[in-house]
């Protein structure tokens, strides 16, 4: 991804490998402060990925890959590695994803860890031209969270195609949901957006209704943490009312995610596991408390949104019905992880 810091232009990833650390941007503390993270265990990665220095489906899944590579270098137990970067969150298909993938390639995890993570931005650069063509000129776009570069590597998922219009000279206009409560949208999303010179404004998350309501949103793209077999999707919690309110606004919806995030061994959503987090995260901005303390919360951090909703899931392979989401899985190849070592 483009970023300017301090007038300097430079090409970044949001996670990448100089063994035998991983390297990430700390998305915590952006937009305020670019930082670039060393990550030297096994034990600081689980931590990197439980308190969101690194998030996003996809960027959890290269992290995680390059952490089994990280911990085959350090001479540890990679099976054992692998099972504790599991278990640090639990609803990302991609987590699991890219462990299983690099364990499965032991002998040489620093190669396949490697090529596992050149394949997502691949992916990602993919899903954006398939995504444009969805895009006419001067379009208003709604997204939820943050499914951008720092998100998914580089490129992004949701917002790759958008990216994809501006370089093909359309003018996208992007409504960013801020995302509470850890605000990815007003802060990561934004940042993203302006880095790209790409016009867009913040809209406090229940603003979305009334803007498509008075026809102001010509369609919503999304990522996705985890897709099942019939196409329902676990999403940042916010994402289910946006697709509500979009079907009832006849305003299009589409998922955009890589392959990776797809769990076909999951019949619907019911079976994906939702990560419940902190209740200073729902009670507190910043660390500033805007709650009584005596109060409690409750912070399920990600929603599912039933195939219904959909119009179209933007993959790397093209745009799909939930009804054609088994010609995915088929894709010609007997397995995903085949199709990884094929790009
Ligand atoms: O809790 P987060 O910030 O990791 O949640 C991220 C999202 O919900 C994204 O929209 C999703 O991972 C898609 S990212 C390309």
């Amino acid at each position: 991804m483009k970023i300017n810091i301090n007038g300097k232009i430079s090409n970044v990833k949001a996670v990448w490998y100089e063994e035998p650390v991983i390297k990430m941007i700390d998305q915590k503390i952006l937009p305020e402060t670019f930082k670039i993270v060393d990550i030297n265990d096994t034990k600081e990665l689980f931590d990197a990925i439980r308190n969101m220095t690194v998030r996003g489906a996809p960027s959890i899944g290269a992290a995680a890959a390059f952490g089994v590579a990280q911990a085959a270098a350090l001479g540890a137990d990679i099976e054992e590695a692998g099972k504790f970067i599991k278990s640090a969150r639990p609803t990302a298909n991609d987590l699991f994803f890219a462990v299983d993938f690099v364990l499965q390639h032991k002998g040489d995890a620093k190669k396949y860890a490697a090529m596992y993570v050149d394949s997502i931005v691949e992916r990602s650069r993919l899903i954006g031209l398939n995504g444009n063509e969805l895009i006419g000129n001067n379009k208003k776009i709604l997204t939820h969270c943050n499914a951008g570069a720092l998100a998914s590597v580089d490129y992004g998922t949701a917002l790759s195609p958008i990216r994809m219009a501006k370089e093909s000279g359309k003018k996208p206009f992007v409504w960013v949901d801020e995302t509470r409560p850890r605000l990815q949208g007003a802060r990561l999303t934004a940042w993203e957006l302006v880095q790209e010179g790409i016009e867009h404004k913040v809209i406090a998350d229940n603003a979305a209704g009334f803007l498509m309501e008075r026809q102001q949103v010509d369609l919503a793209i999304v990522g996705a943490d985890r897709i099942t077999k019939n196409g329902d999707f676990a999403n940042k919690i916010g994402t289910y009312e946006k697709a509500v309110l979009a079907k009832e606004n006849a305003v299009n919806f589409y998922v955009a995610a890589p392959l990776s995030t797809f769990d076909f061994t999951i019949e619907n959503g019911r079976g994906i596991p939702i990560e419940i987090r902190s209740e200073e995260e729902v009670k507190e901005v910043k660390g500033v408390a805007i709650s009584p303390k005596e109060s409690m919360a409750y912070n399920p951090a990600f929603d599912v949104t039933p195939n219904r909703f959909v119009t179209g899931y933007i993959t790397e392979y093209g745009v799909f019905k939930s009804s054609e989401l088994h010609t995915l899985k088929d894709k010609g190849k007997e397995s995903i992880i085949e199709q990884i070592e094929d790009m």
